[in-house]
């Protein structure tokens, strides 16, 4: 018998639970990074989920490999809605599964009955740091106003519970580690500046509302299906591209920049517990989600290159020093200690753990090119 520790069991049973009983879910970014693997998760599981996505940044592919990885039954429960969360009506087109008999385009032969959207887990947004200093007022219009219209929607439409993507970027200036989440400091970016701000509407629509929401601030996150291309790129699937492409990597500073990088399963992880916890206490929180350690960038790109190796893939490139980035923060590590008390979250992938699964995706993909623009 397998020796489950009583918090990775909060998971094992939640996943248990879940695949006897269909619920309705909405993705937001559906077509992103995390919001693929939380559709892949939520249809393995049985769940019906509706994704909305504009593909600013998301991939019609990410959509077409869930597929695969799904059985057709499976598949039946997604549904698409191709919106932008800065309009309202997309956000509340996005609130019911299935077309009910009055909607255009629907005859009696194709009609559903509609049903209502239960957890919704907002990960729509403009990610990065160094794209938010170029451009603020895009971020802001996707990060807040689309925050907002989504609470409104979600509040409106009566859900169980808005589960969101929140930043470890709050934590900003504050020099105190490991992160505990009531103790943050200035934001350092305009994106910073957007994460916090939906903190705090979140807040405000659980006092003034009754709303219930629970904000996950992820540090790091890196796994299948997160983009090596563009200039916005996130570390671990930009280094790992360029080593195997033999093209220089390039490391802001003096490589000694320090993360809490979080394997996408532990995202997931987080996200499903929080949505359907029931102990009001844990409600209307923010909580880190991480693993609780700590690698410089001199170490990632070490084991980036022994895992590749260990793959058989020689990836002979000395790392290319440069100046450190605007609006970074030096170190970060997380406490995971709250989200594992009252969610019973227990990350299930250390980065070692993270990095063997996500190395495999991205040599096929490597080998595959798909070096394609967002909604491709
Ligand atoms: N990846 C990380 O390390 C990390 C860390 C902290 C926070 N986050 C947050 O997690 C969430 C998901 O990030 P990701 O890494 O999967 O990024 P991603 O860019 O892969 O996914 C974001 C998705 O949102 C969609 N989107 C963007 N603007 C939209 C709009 N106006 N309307 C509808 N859809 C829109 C994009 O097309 C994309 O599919 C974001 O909110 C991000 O800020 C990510």
């Amino acid at each position: 018998m397998t020796d489950l520790s009583p918090q990775t069991s909060s998971f094992e049973q939640l996943k248990q639970r879940l695949s006897n009983e269909s619920h309705t879910w909405l993705v937001t970014g559906v077509a992103g990074f995390i919001g693929s693997n939380l559709l892949e998760t939520l249809l393995r599981l049985n769940q019906r989920v509706v994704g909305l996505d504009n593909f600013a940044t998301g991939y019609r592919r990410n959509l077409d490999e869930v597929r695969t990885l799904v059985t057709p039954g499976q598949w039946a429960g997604f549904q698409l809605v191709e919106g932008d969360i800065r309009n309202l009506d997309d956000c509340r087109r996005a609130m019911t599964f299935g077309r009910s008999a009055g909607s255009p385009g629907t005859d009696a032969s194709t009609a559903s009955q509609a049903i209502a959207v239960e957890y919704v887990l907002h990960q729509a947004a403009l990610g990065s740091v160094p794209r938010s200093l170029a451009d603020p007022i895009s971020t802001d219009a996707t990060n807040i106003t689309g925050f907002l219209n989504m609470l409104v929607a979600a509040r409106d439409a009566g859900v169980r519970s808005f589960t969101y993507a929140a930043s470890s970027s709050t934590y900003g200036d504050h020099p105190g580690l490991p992160k505990v989440e009531d103790r943050i400091g200035k934001p350092l970016s305009p994106y910073a500046v957007t994460k916090y701000v939906n903190e705090l509407y979140a807040d405000v629509f659980a006092r003034c509302y009754g709303f219930n929401t629970v904000g996950l601030r992820y540090f790091n996150v890196f796994g299948p299906r997160q983009d090596p291309n563009g200039a916005y790129a996130a570390v671990i699937p930009k280094w790992t591209a360029s080593l195997l492409k033999g093209e220089d990597v390039y490391i802001n500073g003096d490589g000694e920049t320090s993360r809490d990088f979080c394997y996408v399963a532990n995202a997931v992880q987080a996200n499903l517990l929080a949505a359907t916890v029931e102990n009001p206490s844990a409600r209307n929180q923010v909580y880190n989600v991480a693993v609780g350690d700590r690698t410089t960038l001199n170490g990632l790109f070490a084991s980036l290159r022994e895992n590749l190796l260990s793959d058989g893939v020689s990836a002979d490139v000395q790392p290319v020093y440069r100046d450190f980035r605007a609006g970074d923060v030096r170190h970060s590590q997380a406490d995971v200690g709250k989200a594992r008390q009252l969610l019973g979250y227990e990350p299930s992938h250390r980065i070692g753990e993270g990095l063997r699964e996500a190395m495999g995706w991205y040599i096929r993909e490597h080998k595959i090119d798909p070096a394609s623009e967002p909604g491709a």
